[in-house]
């Protein structure tokens, strides 16, 4: 799904890890914050396993410890060589469309549809290794913790943004292409209980506002926006805006 990357996407590739790694050491020094970025940042070498360590410490359970979520994270890295340029690639979109984050740091660590997203997407490796019930366990946890219910069959390009993120309900065949970004309360649903495939398609740099609800094997096109607050039933064109319930081009 990725095309080659911009200039500043690469440069914010390039320079993403050794920031977030020097801010991390400036902040240490508050001791309340210190085991936190110690033990998720400055012991990692590098910004996928950093991730694994924060999605493990927050989605542990009883029947799902941290140990076997390391493990997990550290199986789909391996599987998926560059999920690293895959996290970077999503915490640079944050960084570049969010004016909230004004440095590495928060985004990282505190910014929960960043989280939602890196957990799915190790629960999407497990679907595709026919692991399908680990899978749904890990679909589940995710949604208690995180408040987003990912289907971990859906698949989801890069550089993609979940902000705020809580109540998004991403279905089991949508497609999400790279750099969309879907704000809270988005639904990417089947319009019926048909085994089909049945739910929305977002293409590239396309945007969903809050709230909004995508109904059925539609397209939202290239580059198009849909205002919060649509119920969005029919394909959106590419670059256009759309609003309302039902949703019609604006603008
Ligand atoms: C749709 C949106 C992207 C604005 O797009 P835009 O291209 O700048 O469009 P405009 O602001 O010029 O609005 C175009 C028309 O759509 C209408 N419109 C904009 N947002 C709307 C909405 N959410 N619901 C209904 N109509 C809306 C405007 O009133 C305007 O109508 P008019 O042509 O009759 O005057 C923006 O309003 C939006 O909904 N963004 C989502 C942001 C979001 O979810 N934020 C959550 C932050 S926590």
């Amino acid at each position: 799904m990725k095309n080659d990357p911009a200039p500043q996407e690469i440069a914010c590739a390039e320079t993403l890890w050794p920031a977030l790694r020097a801010e991390a050491e400036k902040l240490v020094r508050d001791e309340a914050l210190a085991p936190l970025l110690q033990s998720v940042i400055l012991q990692s070498d590098r910004l996928a396993a950093a991730t694994g360590r924060l999605l493990a410490g927050k989605l542990a359970a009883p029947h799902l410890p941290e140990g076997l979520l390391l493990e997990l994270y550290a199986e789909t890295e391996s599987a998926l060589p560059e999920l690293g340029d895959i996290v970077t690639a999503d915490l640079c979109t944050v960084t570049k469309n969010d004016p909230a984050a004004k440095d590495w740091v928060a985004p990282f660590l505190f910014f929960k549809g960043f989280h939602a997203l890196q957990a799915a997407r190790v629960a999407h490796y497990l679907w595709s290794a026919d692991r399908r019930h680990l899978a749904l366990y890990l679909q589940n946890r995710i949604s208690d913790v995180f408040a987003v219910d990912i289907h971990p069959a859906a698949r989801i390009g890069r550089g993609v943004m979940l902000d705020h993120a809580t109540g998004i309900v991403i279905g089991e065949t949508a497609v999400v292409e790279d750099d969309v970004l879907l704000w809270h309360g988005v639904t990417l649903g089947g319009r019926n209980f048909t085994d089909t495939d049945r739910h929305p398609k977002v293409r590239k740099g396309a945007s969903i506002g809050a709230s909004a609800t995508v109904l059925g094997n539609i397209e939202v096109g290239a580059g198009s926006k849909v205002a919060a607050g649509s119920m969005v039933l029919e394909n959106v064109p590419p670059g256009k805006t759309v609003a309302g319930v039902p949703a019609r081009v604006v603008g």
